[in-house]
């Protein structure tokens, strides 16, 4: 079989300076959810019809192992496959729209299996939609044969009592194809329609029959923002209930957004308006409080990131507390059992076991070692307005609040840091560094301004 994807249409309802099917839902392109169910099921070539205009769309293909054929004009869905019939090499073609992202591989498998098995020369995969919609419209005979199919702006008052819709997903013998060639420009549209193959091949006796085998939260077709919006949310519908047969707590699950290439652990509990991005794997056993925003992490088993906290391409070992309003940033590893607490940004640093930031601290290039307290307001001074420098923290040292570290710094295993002090010089092993000014006390001084007023 070869696949061929129709993508050369100009997404005008979208709206956008963006080719309509680079818009992404989660972090993925439209057009790679499609490319990626048809190379789910193993055909023999993947056609990619698309606008030679569209650049963007060209360069973006370039990643995969697609042909990409470019249709000369927008001239409508029968012109498209028209522009990829040179190509067809196998006896079956399966048509996909470049904008309806959300079949499920086993509906395709199942549209294909009954093809096979009733010896059709031509099926087309239906739908019954519920809302408003601007679909093509499957007519049949009174003894339920599909006729034509019609799209909405050309239906006769008498046919919209009707309500099968066409998916845009077809399946055809590679002969049938050729009919494309005889289907006539729509007089409204200007287009060649390739719904008109129905028509053409029922006059010609061909085998033809329509399967409504799915609902429309997998065949919903993208045209609209609204229609962006809604194939997320049935996306993200899709991927709760998957995590919550595998045995994870969702306290509100119309407000996590979590996508596809993430997983979650067993018993993992996750609060309302969790949003959790790209590669990202959570461990068993967690708890994501409310406003939890984690992209590309790894958070081990037993974790804690609390309320309003974000993580970006991260690691979190076992146990950690992290949050909440933490901001941990790029290349960051927080070790076994840490408390990372609020307003604590961490940046390009290692956090070794056990070691505590409770508040108010920025670490940034910075090693730190085990079981280290760093106390609240202590900052690392990594940046010297032109390079950025490291700051080594060993294990046991306890850092005073309000500290700042001027990298490149070491303090050695088990020293103390005095409260306030400012730090440019290795501090030794075991010592205690020190460097603010010396208290003086001037006695009687606030009385004598008092009394002076
Ligand atoms: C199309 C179907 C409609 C069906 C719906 C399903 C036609 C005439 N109508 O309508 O029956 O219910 O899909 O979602 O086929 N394309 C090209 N070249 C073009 C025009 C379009 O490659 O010249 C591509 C588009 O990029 C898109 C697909 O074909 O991926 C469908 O085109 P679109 O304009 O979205 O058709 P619909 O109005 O949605
Ligand atoms: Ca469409």
């Amino acid at each position: 079989m070869d696949v061929v994807i129709l993508a050369a249409g100009l997404g005008t309802r979208m709206k956008s300076s963006l080719p309509k099917i680079l818009h992404k839902i989660f972090d993925k392109p439209i057009i790679e959810y499609v490319i990626e169910l048809a190379k789910s099921i193993n055909p023999k070539n993947v056609i990619v019809v698309i606008n030679p205009n569209l650049k963007e769309v060209e360069d973006y293909l370039s990643k995969y192992d697609v042909k990409v054929v470019f249709q000369s004009e927008p001239k409508g869905t029968a012109h498209a496959l028209l522009s990829a019939l040179p190509e067809l090499i196998s006896s079956k073609v399966l048509i996909l729209n470049g904008d309806t992202p959300l079949i499920r591989k086993e509906t395709l498998l199942r549209f294909c299996e009954i093809f096979d098995k009733n010896n059709h020369d031509l099926s087309i995969l239906s739908f019954y939609p519920k809302r408003e919609h601007s679909y093509g419209r499957i007519l049949r005979d009174e003894k339920g044969k599909v006729k034509k199919i019609v799209e909405i702006t050309d239906l006769m008052e008498e046919d919209k009592k009707g309500e099968e819709a066409n998916s845009g997903v077809y399946l055809l013998k590679r002969e049938l194809c050729e009919l494309v060639r005889d289907i006539k420009e729509n007089p409204r549209k200007g287009e060649f329609y390739l719904t008109d193959i129905v028509e053409i091949s029922v006059g010609r006796h061909y085998q033809i029959e329509a399967y409504p085998l799915a609902e429309e939260d997998e065949l919903i077709g993208i045209n609209t923002r609204a229609e962006l919006s809604l194939a997320t949310k049935y996306l993200r519908d899709r991927i709760v209930n998957e995590w919550m047969i595998k045995g994870v707590t969702f306290y509100d699950p119309s407000s996590v957004w979590i996508s596809p290439s993430v997983t979650i652990g067993e018993d993992t509990i996750i609060y309302p308006q969790v949003y959790l991005e790209g590669e990202t794997s959570i461990g068993k056993n967690c708890k994501l409080y409310p406003s939890v925003r984690l992209k590309n992490c790894i958070i081990e088993d037993n974790v804690e990131i609390k309320d309003c906290t974000v993580i970006e391409n991260s690691q979190v070992n076992k146990g950690a507390k992290v949050g909440p309003f933490a901001h941990i940033r790029p290349e960051t590893t927080i070790g076994r059992d840490c408390r990372i607490g609020n307003f604590v940004e961490v940046k390009k640093s290692v956090i070794g076991d056990g070691s505590k930031a409770a508040h108010l601290a920025y670490l940034g290039d910075a090693i730190v070692g085990k079981n280290v307290n760093i106390g609240a307001g202590t900052i690392t001074c990594n940046y010297d307005g032109k390079k950025k420098h490291q700051t080594v923290i060993e294990d046991n040292v306890f850092i005073g609040s309000d500290t700042q570290l001027v990298a490149p710094v070491i303090i050695h295993k088990g020293a103390y840091v005095g409260a306030g002090s400012t730090i440019t010089k290795e501090v030794p092993e075991d010592a205690l560094a020190i460097s603010r000014t010396p208290q003086k006390n001037i006695e009687g001084w606030a009385k004598r301004k008092r009394e002076k007023k």
